[in-house]
């Protein structure tokens, strides 16, 4: 009988691992059937923008964190699909920091071409996953939003690729609840003009910290106040900000800070990361973890060790992203189709200390990408996924870590050079400080 998988979510890492069976297909290789579930109304997970917060039509969990003016955070060369590349897709080398909808229509590109969407079923969010000793498959329960009812199937594996930047984290600080003013989630936040003329305090020193406390200041917003837990981002921030201290306390508008210093605002972003939550899974297949660049049980980042027909993809914090994805999805592919063999628990378990103890003895952001790229370099010795220049993508990496430092705002003004045609990129036509206008045909226009 055709094996059957499941994968969960058609976000990148979903979409890489439907379209790894395909060129395998496309190869003349007998698949298993693949049934991909996806929660939204569209593919492209995160990257498919909604205005709607908290929860959606149907009653579910909005999925995507994702704002109006958000524009790539590294250089897209970074992130560019081995076997499709920018210039396939848009006939013409672009910038190397597009906004949303510019990615979003690449990720699509892709999938359209390989002719997958007829395996997604869409608005079909998974419920409940178990595992029979007996029958040796997994059961998935699932329900139709659209015709409201539920399914419940049989597969031999199953594919987690339901995201991990989704279900906020999110702390509380004494008097929060008396503040007066507005509080939100980075999750929750959409529109930066919603605080222009404001003061405003931004908790958390991560990307989406100084992504959203940059597009605040580049939309208006009076004055921004990063506070941070482990140490200050070290940017050369604008005059009207500052980076104090974690907060210790709320009363009415005035906030209180580590140090002594008091401040004014009106309102609190908290960009205090997200949570792996996976509530359709039971505990003993769970992962748990927080975001980092290697969670522990799972070998080769991919395989569940007490489980290994349960795959999980894009569940480390990520440098490299869609190159990621693809990198697993291969590989998992692979194993699926018994090219590669799993070794045995032992070695496996040896294997995730080694990576594991490795990861934790990393210094700073410039070994931590080298850790990902050796750990991608892993990967894709072993299959089929087309060759690509990693190690310029290292060298960019890099260089994309001293831009930043030299300028948090003109950063995404630079360009690279594609690791897979060797194409470098056009500078693009408006400095990001003043691109106020994001969309696709603005952005691909050349002037
Ligand atoms: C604000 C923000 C900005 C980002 N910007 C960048 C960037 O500039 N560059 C970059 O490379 N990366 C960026 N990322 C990182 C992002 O994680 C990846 O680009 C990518 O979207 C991860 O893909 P994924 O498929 O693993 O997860 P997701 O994109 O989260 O997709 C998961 C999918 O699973 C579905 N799903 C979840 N639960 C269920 C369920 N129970 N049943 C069925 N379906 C389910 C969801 O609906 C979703 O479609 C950003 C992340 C955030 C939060
Ligand atoms: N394209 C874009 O421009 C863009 C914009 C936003 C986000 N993103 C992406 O989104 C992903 C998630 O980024 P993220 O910044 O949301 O999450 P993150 O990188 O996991 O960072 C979480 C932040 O929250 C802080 N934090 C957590 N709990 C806290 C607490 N109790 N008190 C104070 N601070 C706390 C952490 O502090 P410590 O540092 O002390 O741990 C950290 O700074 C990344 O992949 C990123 O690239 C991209």
């Amino acid at each position: 009988m055709t094996k059957r998988v499941a994968v969960i979510g058609a976000g990148p890492s979903g979409l890489a691992q439907l379209r790894a069976f395909q060129s395998a297909k496309a190869k003349g290789a007998d698949i298993p059937e693949v049934v991909c579930f996806e929660r939204q109304e569209d593919w492209g997970g995160l990257w498919n923008y909604t205005w709607r917060t908290g929860l959606d039509e149907y009653g579910e969990p909005v999925h995507s964190s994702m704002y109006r003016y958000l524009w790539s955070n590294g250089p897209k060369e970074c992130l560019e699909f081995a076997d499709y590349t920018f210039e396939e897709h848009f006939g013409k080398a672009i910038a190397s920091y597009p906004p949303r909808e510019v990615l979003w229509d690449y990720i699509k590109g892709r999938v359209e071409k390989a002719g997958v969407r007829d395996w997604i079923r869409f608005r079909t969010p998974v419920r409940m996953v178990t595992y029979s000793e007996d029958s040796g498959k997994f059961t998935v329960t699932a329900q139709d939003l659209e015709k409201q009812h539920t399914l419940t199937e049989e597969f031999d594996n199953v594919v987690v690729a339901s995201g991990h930047f989704s279900t906020p984290n999110v702390p509380h600080f004494p008097g929060i609840e008396g503040f007066n003013g507005r509080v939100l989630h980075a999750h929750d936040f959409r529109d930066a003009l919603e605080f222009k003329g404001k003061d405003l305090l931004i908790v958390g020193r991560s990307y989406s910290a100084e992504d959203i406390g940059s597009q605040c200041h580049k939309y208006g917003g009076k004055s921004v106040t990063i506070t941070y837990r482990s140490g200050p981002t070290g940017f050369h921030w604008a005059d009207n900000w500052q980076e104090l201290p974690l907060l210790q306390k709320i009363e009415n508008k005035t906030c209180t800070f580590q140090d002594g210093t008091k401040k004014d605002v009106d309102a609190i972003i908290l960009c205090t990361g997200y949570l792996h939550y996976f509530p359709f899974l039971p505990d003993d297949l769970k992962l748990r973890t927080h975001n980092r660049l290697y969670p522990p049980k799972l070998y080769k980042g991919i395989f569940w060790e007490d489980n290994t027909k349960l795959i999980y993809l894009g569940m480390q914090d990520q440098f490299y992203t869609f190159s990621m994805f693809d990198a697993q999805a291969w590989y998992a592919r692979d194993v699926i189709l018994g090219r590669i063999e799993l070794p045995s628990a032992e070695r496996m378990a040896k294997d995730i200390t080694e990576w594991v103890a490795r990861e934790e003895a990393l210094e700073d952001p410039f070994q931590q990408i080298d850790f990902q790229a050796d750990y991608l370099r892993d990967l894709c010795q072993a299959t089929d996924y087309p060759k690509f220049d990693i190690d310029l993508t290292v060298a960019e990496f890099k260089e994309w870590e001293h831009d930043k430092e030299h300028s948090i705002t003109g950063y995404r003004d630079k360009a690279f050079k594609s690791p897979c045609t060797g194409t470098m990129a056009p500078v693009h036509h408006t400095p990001w400080a003043e691109a106020m206008d994001d969309s696709m045909a603005t952005f691909l226009a050349s002037k």
